[in-house]
């Protein structure tokens, strides 16, 4: 199925959903309801008047042309969204939670609190020390940490070129570090899968700003040298950032702040459940160890212990804003929400069901798998299978696929094993019966081999492009010259305590 907009195609025939306004306008006279003067109003508004069942059955057709968290599973690798659940919605939508962020601190305790107790949670759940809601995305909380490294190492008058990235990172890490104005240093994986001590011991040295490192990796393996990892960045002078995407597989587990990371950030929709960013806003938060939290993003908010509640600072060195306020709140208190519900044992719970789904799928799965066992996501290829042909086969069962390659992904804690056995029986059909079908598209005649059907029902419109790989700047590894020692600090060992009218012919006259 072809979406343009609100056309596809079914059956041979170009179907339309009209806009709203399409479906039936009134004139609304609007002479009397306007407090403005007369030279800056209108007299008159058309407006789209359908009646309510054509509207309920408008936005249930759009709905039905995308793929969403709330029709199946969302397994995309790393970027694997949580299903959203709803009494978060209930959360957000209290009047309360909307309160205008230019009001005074006095009159706005209450989000202050919870902004507080939010930044609270996640340094415990992170094993951080000071943590900023701000940044509006994962990909913002990158930029964010990198920035933050930056500033530190400058105001110590140590300037530093270089980031150092596994080349199995996410694109984001090389953008990030790039639009920081670092120089990429990749890092070539072991054989295992795994970060190559020895090669990460020749990329870094006095030039080293940071390792950005993803744990459990884009693979679902977690880094087992990571103390060591730790040590060699370092002793080197540099710091060690910790890519919060799949953090999803650690919580109440692990702490990458016990690990020896001093920058993180945390992917609100992947561990948390609330949306993505993509189409509406997100949130990134990022934390750090105390050396660093002189250079978060202003403003934080801090508790006065009694004496004036809870207000908002500036950090003494803050890297200024990333984004308004504290970032977008109303997605804020859905994690909120999520992680006060869920407490020490939920959380870890989650965890623990995300690993053994993925594990249980990588059985299930009738590709070639490599490396094992996995924490909450495994690689799959299609071996000499087309791996397009395999996904858009999933699609058209109803099943999202991976992104990149294909199968991914394990789950994030709320797959069903119904959901997770279709996803294994789909992607192991025979590639035989993957037939490729020609297709009139609607802009003209275009062959496209496209597996198996095709139909309102099946999500994702457009055939996926396989996503770039790696953006910003990249160069090979190189030998640097004796890492220099540097002393490195405490480290805290805290336990996690957190608690149309229907359409026939596709067009309606209006
Ligand atoms: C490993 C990893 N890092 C960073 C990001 C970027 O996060 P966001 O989509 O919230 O910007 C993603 C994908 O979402 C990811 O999978």
């Amino acid at each position: 199925m072809i979406h343009d907009q609100a056309n596809y195609e079914r059956d041979a025939a170009d179907v339309h959903e009209p806009l709203l306004s399409e479906k039936g306008t009134a004139i609304v006279d609007v002479r009397e309801s306007s407090p403005l003067p007369d030279e800056l109003t209108r007299e008159e508004l058309t407006l789209p008047n359908p009646e309510e069942p054509a509207v309920a059955r408008h936005y249930t057709r759009l709905s039905q042309m995308n793929w969403a968290i709330d029709s199946g599973p969302y397994p995309l690798g790393s970027c694997t969204m949580k299903y959203n659940p709803k009494f978060t919605e209930d959360v957000a939508a209290d009047p309360n939670a909307a309160v205008h962020p230019d009001r005074s601190e006095r009159s706005v305790q209450g989000t202050l609190e919870l902004q507080y107790r939010l930044q609270e949670f996640l340094a415990e759940i992170g094993g951080m020390d000071a943590v900023t809601l701000q940044p509006p995305a994962g990909a913002a909380g990158e930029l964010t940490g990198i920035l933050i490294a930056r500033a530190y190492h400058a105001h110590h008058g140590n300037d530093r070129s270089e980031v150092v990235i596994p080349a199995s990172a996410h694109g984001t890490n090389f953008a990030t570090a790039a639009m920081a104005g670092y120089d990429v240093v990749e890092l070539p994986s072991g054989d295992d899968g795994r970060v190559d001590v020895g090669a990460l011991e020749a990329a870094v040295g006095d030039d080293t700003a940071a390792l950005m490192l993803t744990n459990p990796n884009t693979v679902g393996l977690f880094e087992r040298d990571i103390t060591e990892i730790a040590e060699i960045v370092h002793d080197a002078g540099g710091l060690l950032y910790y890519d919060g995407a799949n953090l999803n597989a650690l919580l109440g587990r692990g702490r990458p702040g016990d690990m020896g990371f001093d920058v993180m950030h945390y992917n609100v929709h992947k561990t948390f459940a609330t949306p993505h960013g993509g189409g509406g806003p997100g949130a990134g938060p990022v934390g750090v160890v105390e050396e660093l939290a002189p250079y978060l993003p202003t403003p934080r908010v801090r508790d006065t212990n009694g004496e004036k509640g809870y207000e908002t600072f500036e950090p003494e060195h803050t890297i200024g804003k990333v984004h308004g306020f504290q970032g977008n709140w109303l997605v804020l208190i859905k994690a909120y929400a999520y992680i006060a519900r869920l407490g020490d044992e939920g959380l870890a719970d989650a965890a623990a069901k995300a690993v053994l789904n993925a594990n249980y799928l990588a059985e299930q799965i009738d590709l070639d798998v490599p490396y094992g066992p996995f924490h909450h996501e495994f690689a799959a290829t299609a071996g000499d299978r087309d791996a397009a042909d395999v996904a858009k086969r999933m699609l058209d069962f109803g099943v999202h696929p991976p992104d990149d390659e294909v199968a991914g992904d394990g789950a994030r804690g709320d797959v069903d094993r119904a959901d997770g056995d279709r996803g294994a029986v789909v992607a192991r059909r025979p590639r035989g019966s993957v037939q490729p079908r020609v297709r009139r598209q609607r802009r003209g005649a275009r062959d496209r081999a496209e597996p198996h059907r095709r139909g309102p029902d099946r999500p994702g419109g457009r055939r996926a492009e396989p996503p770039a790989l790696v953006a910003g700047a990249r160069r090979g590894v190189s030998r640097r010259s004796a890492p220099r020692p540097i002393t490195r600090r405490r480290r805290r060992g805290r336990l996690l305590a957190v608690a149309s009218r229907p359409v026939a012919d596709g067009r309606v006259a209006s």
